[in-house]
């Protein structure tokens, strides 16, 4: 399995913290936030990883990442022309450094102390054609990706930021994809926010029944607001403190 990392987008909701910086070289606790990413990749065992971000930043990642020596890994980067062409949009630019391989996607932004070697090993095993990954969040929130399950632990539905969220479990930046992947990104349309969503991308598995789900316990966006960015600071700081995060 391959990695891809997403470093794009505008970040507006961090402004005036990104007009000249990109969001995820922003400080959490102790690290730029996109060592997280890379930090998960290691764990998980992903040699070769694709980072995708805009081309006014990315010689920034490039000067502080070089080739990913640091991570154990071999760094790639590809600039995505549109920064706001959405996620799946993003991910569609690993298609030839893919070779085929299934990929784990992780948005650059997202922060957890979860080992997903093992999901990994699952994945590649099963004919599952994609993997999402939740967190139950405290009270019902439409701030996130929705993911609905049945008893059994199967998807019954994913909504993006929906009005009425059907449950209190969060689609976090965790995804795990087969090779048909880029097949079903070009039959996406972009959203009524102009972006290619992954939330289209994870339905189009669903309807397919190829989509599994697991949920963690653990799981911060740092790049939504100012207040999670500081609770990303807060609780990756006692984390790192009690030794439940390196
Ligand atoms: O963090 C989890 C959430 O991420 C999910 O619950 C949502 O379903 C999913 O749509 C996404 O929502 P966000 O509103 O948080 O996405 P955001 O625009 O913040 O972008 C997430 C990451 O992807 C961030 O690291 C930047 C990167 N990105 C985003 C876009 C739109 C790109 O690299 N390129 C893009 O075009």
């Amino acid at each position: 399995m391959k990695g891809v990392i997403l470093a794009g987008g505008l970040a507006t909701r961090l402004r005036p913290l990104t007009f000249v910086t990109n969001k995820h070289l922003l400080p959490v606790y102790n690290k730029p936030m996109i060592y997280y990413s890379l930090e998960s990749m290691k764990r998980a065992g992903i040699k070769e990883v694709l980072l995708t971000t805009s081309g006014d930043h990315v010689g920034d990642f490039a000067s502080l990442l070089k080739s990913g020596e640091e991570f154990d890994l071999r760094l790639y980067y590809a600039i995505q022309k549109n920064p706001k062409g959405g996620i799946a949009d993003a991910i569609s630019l690993a298609e030839e450094f893919s070779h085929e391989d299934s990929i784990l996607v992780l948005l650059g932004d997202n922060i957890f102390n979860y080992d997903l070697k093992n999901a990994v090993k699952m994945f590649e095993k099963k004919s599952l054609g994609s993997m999402v990954f939740g967190v139950r969040m405290p009270t019902k929130s439409g701030q996130y990706g929705v993911i609905e399950i049945d008893s059994s632990g199967a998807v019954v539905s994913i909504e993006e930021k929906p009005a009425e969220p059907k449950s209190n479990i969060a689609q976090t930046g965790i995804y795990m994809y087969d090779h048909k992947v880029f097949e079903y990104i070009k039959k996406l349309t972009p959203s009524g926010r102009g972006e290619l969503e992954v939330t289209d991308l994870n339905n189009s598995y669903l309807s397919q029944g190829k989509l599994g789900c697991e949920v963690l316990d653990w799981w911060v966006d740092a790049g939504t607001s100012y207040d999670e960015l500081l609770r990303a600071n807060n609780e990756v700081a006692q984390m790192v403190k009690e030794g439940k995060l390196a």
